[in-house]
């Protein structure tokens, strides 16, 4: 019955308005209640023997390729934050290209939706002869990820058939979040932190509800875009992975120019690109990030680029405070469950520019599900 399309044209579409469903399916269990019936941690029961290790280890690499990168990046504050342990980030086959150092003492953590892509595949088999330990993250049971790793989480957001990832992205960023919350110690100080993320994480699926009645204003959005050879996206802080996702989404499926691009890089080469024409989606939803976005803003609307800013909802005069940019509202929720709001209606701009361009959605030119080979 899963892999039906149901009441949806498309896999892909399905799947995106699957992700209130996929998420709940990925809590299920996990978050814990207190005797005052109050959350007050959560149970990834395929890591608690190894927790002890993960807190008290040298650093945390997170290793990936494409959207299940860009997962891992979006999660890598979060971890950093409540688990204290450093954490860096690797393309797997740059991993493997450098034959970079890892060492016992390191925690490598492998994501990939499929559990088979040949080039996560080899840099674990790369991080098991180093000695470190290795977690697994994916949506596979019995997958070769899940299988090789000493330890891991599956993210159960159900079959996923869309070429172009979509509520695994978000599963998998709701998994980080609860290992973060899983690995950081129950401290005092971190108290008032750990409990509004846990209650984000319980009211993740009505707020993806709610941003998922965007999709005839992201439908509307998708035909002004449809002509366009390029899109920019700008993004920081917790949203600098929406920019890289909402971009690889609309390469790969509405085969047109993209790029997610770090804010605090612009003026280092990007700004170059600004004119009249362009269009840029500039992600500002309130974060700590929030007042250097507004300068961004600022600077690009100095120069005239065609500005479309997704902000929290009812900030738009905050992000905003001239007009003249077209803005897309959206729900506020913790700063580190963010992104998992921020991408659906770049998904949905992006599923809908390749309907309208009259591509192939759930089968893109020249790409494979799961890239089983080097
Ligand atoms: C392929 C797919 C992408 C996916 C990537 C990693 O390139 O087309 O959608 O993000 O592989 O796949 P994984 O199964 O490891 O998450």
């Amino acid at each position: 019955e899963q892999i039906k399309k149901g009441n949806y044209e498309h896999f892909m579409q399905k799947e995106i308005h699957e992700q209130p469903e996929s998420l709940t399916t990925t809590m299920r269990g996990r978050l814990i209640r207190g005797g005052d019936s109050k959350l007050k941690g959560v149970l990834l029961g395929g890591l608690k023997d190894h927790l002890w290790t993960i807190r008290h280890c040298r650093r945390i690499i997170f290793i990936g390729c494409g959207t299940s990168y860009n997962a891992a990046l979006a999660s890598r504050a979060i971890v950093e934050e409540l688990s204290g342990v450093p954490v860096t980030m690797e393309l797997a086959s740059d991993l493997l290209d450098r034959q970079g150092p890892i060492y016992r003492e390191d925690t490598a953590v492998f994501v990939s939706q499929s559990g088979e892509t040949a080039d996560t595949l080899l840099a674990l088999e790369y991080a098991l002869q180093k000695g470190a330990l290795c977690v697994g993250i994916t949506n596979t049971v019995g997958s070769a990820i899940a299988r090789k790793t000493h330890c891991g989480v599956h993210i159960n957001a159900g079959c996923e058939i869309g070429v172009a990832s979509t509520k695994a992205y978000t599963s998998q960023i709701a998994v980080m979040a609860m290992l973060a919350l899983a690995v950081g110690e129950d401290s005092i100080s971190s108290r008032g932190r750990r409990e509004r993320i846990l209650d984000g994480l319980l009211n993740l699926p009505n707020k993806v509800r709610e941003v998922l009645k965007m999709d005839s204003e992201m439908k509307e959005l998708a035909k002004l875009l449809m002509g366009e050879q390029s899109l920019l996206m700008f993004g920081r802080g917790y949203n600098y992975a929406t920019a890289l996702e909402g971009a690889l989404k609309v390469k790969e499926v509405a085969l047109m120019h993209s790029e997610g691009i770090l804010a605090g890089e612009m003026k280092h080469g990007p700004l170059a690109l600004v004119d009249e024409t362009l269009p840029i989606i500039v992600i500002a939803t309130h974060d700590a990030c929030f007042s250097k976005q507004q300068s961004v803003i600022q600077q690009l609307q100095a120069r005239k680029g065609r500005l479309i800013v997704m902000c929290s909802k009812g900030e738009a005069s905050l992000v905003c405070p001239n007009g003249g940019s077209r803005v897309i509202e959206v729900p506020q929720v913790d700063d580190c469950l963010q992104p998992i709001i921020n991408i659906i209606p770049l998904q949905l701009l992006a599923y809908h520019i390749t309907v309208l361009r009259g591509y192939n959605v759930d089968q893109p030119r020249n790409l494979a599900k799961s890239v089983t080979t080097e």
